[in-house]
């Protein structure tokens, strides 16, 4: 493999973006962002240069990926809203890999999810086994990497479990808790993705951590991380979800979805293959008490304000500091 080639990465300003283009970058890479938020607070400098993810203009994505030896895709849109969709995603990331081919990019890293399935009634999955069917058919060599929940200082989800504990005097539970999952640091996501990124066969790799939880158990771990062991109740589905909309509206996003719900419930995010990644949320979590969850991370103020980091406290800290 070229050594001077350039690596593109999707969202580097954002969350598992960010942690791929780092260990580019420590690797000595030439590295390009391809991104909808070019102006968002750049963590690198002037390292990194960052190209609009033109989708309506094809032909500029392709510019912006000339001479591009291999691509990482994080690309994609958590849920159906007003602003955006799944289906738009899945024609956006078309396009995307139309234009690698184009550009003559000699390997694509795309990150899907765990269990994807084009009959699967929920989008999401149905989208990303799409998008991963178009791959293994569009002849560029590819490894895609299946990750079940991320965490790590920009997280959403466990991050909210979080704040939601330390706000609240009990958690609801979605039914009785016993579906399994099993997070992986965002951080060992990215060393895979870089780790394939250099190899040539096409591969799917399921990216989950050394830890399985029932959902419960999770709740729990986080509870007891935090110092905030709450009582957990569990409710009907349709409760749980109601209530996700009450914190939603409140907070000015969407906590979670009927469509995340039924994934969780279905066991989607959880493999019966060997973990892949190293670190254990509960070890990462004893780290992280201090700061998991005192801030409610928002997934619509990320696509409202496209200049504001994803860790905003990040930025306080640094003020703090120069001040
Ligand atoms: N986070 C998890 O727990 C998790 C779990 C399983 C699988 N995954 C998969 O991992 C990949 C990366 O996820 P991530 O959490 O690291 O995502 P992210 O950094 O927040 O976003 C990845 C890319 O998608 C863009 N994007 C996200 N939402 C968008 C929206 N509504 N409209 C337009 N662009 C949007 C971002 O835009 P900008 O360029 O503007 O930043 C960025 O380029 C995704 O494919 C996801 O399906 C994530």
């Amino acid at each position: 493999m070229n050594n001077n080639g350039i690596h593109a990465v999707t969202g580097a300003f954002g969350y598992s973006g960010r942690y791929i283009a780092t260990r580019l970058l420590e690797q000595g890479r030439t590295v390009v962002t391809l991104t909808n938020s070019v102006n968002r607070a750049n963590p690198f400098g002037g390292r990194i240069r960052a190209a609009p993810l033109s989708f309506r203009e094809p032909d500029k994505l392709a510019a912006a990926l000339a001479g591009v030896e291999v691509l990482y895709n994080t690309y994609w849109v958590r849920f159906n809203h007003g602003n955006f969709t799944h289906g738009e995603a899945v024609r956006n990331t078309l396009v995307l890999f139309e234009a690698a081919r184009r550009a003559g990019v000699r390997r694509v890293v795309h990150v899907s999810i765990t269990n994807p399935s084009e009959d699967s009634p929920l989008e999401y999955f149905a989208g990303k086994a799409r998008l991963e069917r178009a791959l293994r058919e569009g002849g560029l060599s590819h490894a895609i990497l299946r990750p079940t929940v991320l965490f790590g200082r920009e997280d959403i989800l466990i991050n909210n479990i979080a704040w939601a504990l330390r706000r609240f005097p009990f958690f609801a539970v979605f039914g009785d808790g016993s579906y399994r999952l099993q997070p992986i640091h965002v951080d060992d996501l990215a060393e895979l993705a870089v780790a394939e990124g250099m190899r040539k066969e096409n591969v799917i790799v399921n990216a989950i951590g050394p830890e399985t939880f029932t959902y419960r158990e999770l709740v729990k771990a986080v509870g007891d991380a935090i110092g905030q062991p709450r009582r957990l109740v569990n409710v009907p589905p349709g409760m749980g979800c109601l209530l996700g909309k009450l914190v939603g509206l409140f907070k000015h996003d969407v906590f979670i979805t009927r469509e995340e719900i039924r994934g969780l419930m279905s066991e989607l995010l959880y493999v019966s293959t060997p973990p892949t990644g190293k670190t254990p949320l509960t070890a990462w979590m004893k780290k992280n008490a201090g700061t998991l969850g005192l801030r409610h991370a928002s997934e619509l103020d990320r696509r409202r304000d496209r200049q504001m980091p994803y860790f905003a406290n990040e930025v306080r800290q640094g003020l703090k500091k120069q001040a």
